[in-house]
């Protein structure tokens, strides 16, 4: 069955966005919180799912639960076809050249301790050098961390200004002779800056340097095109695009990954075992141990549908657009700082209230029916270089609403009223 948002798109024509469409696409949107209507504005840790996405899922336990690869039997071979379908999703949504360049993961966190452990391992050794950015996300911070204190390799970061742009000028100081790698956050979580990935690769790469984009933020509001951008890896969180948890992807370059030693050891990563010699599966299943989460592939498969048929140009302008009204109305509140005001910026409004802990803000809102993440957002160091122990963030999905932007200005005047 089509989206209802996509039935009536189509009747109304190419350019309509109907968001009252698109929102009965998702049940748990027409829910009450405390007694209120749940306005949901935590898109960026998690986003709701449509039903055609409940409906692959359950569809797959109902009528096609089976392990994949391995059965000659019928239920076994639906299974894998779903399962392979859903990858070949994953490829055109990304626009990567090859399907097996396409490697299931459990999110973005697991696809960059992949490329850490098998391409880092291999490629850093002492004294060289990876650089990240100020606002990386701590997914995109620790493992390199950590293989830089294996190695004794030193980690570079490129620093922000007080917008939240990262200063160019000074990433492309950053590279010498023993820079080995380069790892970006497309969109940051904390700030919603866009960065520009596709000039910072072009850097990287006249310096000899592959880059990771670690697209989980991107992914859910903009077009991406690995071939575009070039990257030497991308990846994205499956829960973050409107699919189920626990699933994601990593697009490798092949002429990359042939090369990678396996990241993990087990069942359907090998061609052949003895005691005395292993040999390895062709890509993608190289990469892929164990029995896979294949509901929640055959899910974000469902998941890459819905959003290519409302087209990801058309999520990202109705997003610009309650982005833009959101500035304007969370500007006009006394004693709001907005943390992260960079000149391209995405789904992400971040800020403080003077005098009032974040904590407090998002439990005053949550009685509201209003959730918003409160914390530091898993990038700690973006706090201290704003000087702030934590930000209220509301963050914005395609089924947002400006009405739900004046619940929250009205939501944040309740908060003020409470402390004054
Ligand atoms: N990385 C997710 C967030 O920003 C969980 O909330």
């Amino acid at each position: 069955m089509s989206p209802l948002a996509v039935v009536e798109k189509d009747r109304r024509g190419p350019s309509a966005y109907d968001v009252e469409a698109v929102r009965r696409d998702f049940p748990i949107l027409s829910r009450m919180v405390h007694g209120k209507p749940l306005v949901y504005l935590d898109n960026a840790a998690t986003t709701q799912k449509p039903q055609c996405v409940i409906d692959a899922v359950s569809r797959y336990y109902r009528e096609e639960n089976s392990n994949i690869h391995r059965g000659v039997h019928y239920l076994s071979e639906v299974a894998t076809e779903a399962y392979e379908a859903a990858r070949i999703k994953v490829q055109r949504f990304l626009n990567a050249p090859l399907f097996c360049e396409i490697i299931y993961v459990r999110g973005a966190t697991e696809a960059i301790n992949l490329v850490v452990s098998s391409y880092g391992r291999t490629h850093v050794g002492a004294g060289d050098e990876v650089i990240i950015s100020a606002i990386e996300h701590h997914s995109n911070i620790v493992p390199w961390q950590m293989l830089c204190e294996e190695k004794g390799a030193r980690l570079r970061v490129i620093p922000v200004n007080d917008r939240g742009e990262l200063m160019l000028e000074e990433y492309e100081k950053l590279f010498n002779p023993r820079t080995k790698f380069v790892s970006l956050v497309h969109v940051s979580n904390a700030l919603g800056t866009v960065n520009p990935v596709k000039e910072m690769i072009d850097t990287a790469h006249r310096h000899g340097a592959p880059v990771l984009v670690d697209g989980a933020q991107a992914a859910p509001h903009l077009p991406v095109d690995v071939q575009e951008l070039d990257c030497d890896f991308y990846v994205f969180s499956g829960h973050k695009v409107y699919g189920p948890t626990g699933v994601g992807a990593l697009y490798g370059k092949a002429s990359l990954l042939k090369d990678m030693p396996p990241y993990m050891g087990g069942g359907d990563m090998i061609r052949s075992v003895s005691f005395e010699k292993t040999t390895y599966n062709d890509l993608p299943h190289r990469f892929e141990a164990g029995t896979p989460n294949i509901a929640g592939g055959i899910g974000l498969g469902a998941a890459i549908d819905y959003v290519t048929a409302l087209g990801p140009e058309r999520i990202a302008a109705h997003e610009h657009d309650l982005l833009v009204y959101g500035t304007e109305r969370l500007s006009e509140i006394p004693g709001l700082r907005l943390i992260g005001t960079a000149r391209e910026k995405a789904g992400v409004l971040s800020f403080t209230l003077e005098g009032i802990h974040p904590h407090d803000i998002g439990t005053i809102l949550d009685r509201e029916g209003i959730a918003v993440r409160t914390g530091h957002h898993c990038a700690m160091p973006v706090m201290e270089r704003f000087g702030v122990p934590a930000t209220a963030r509301a963050s914005l999905g395609l089924y947002n609403t400006r009405q739900e932007i004046d619940a929250l200005v009205a939501g944040l005047h309740r908060v003020i009223r409470v402390f004054s």
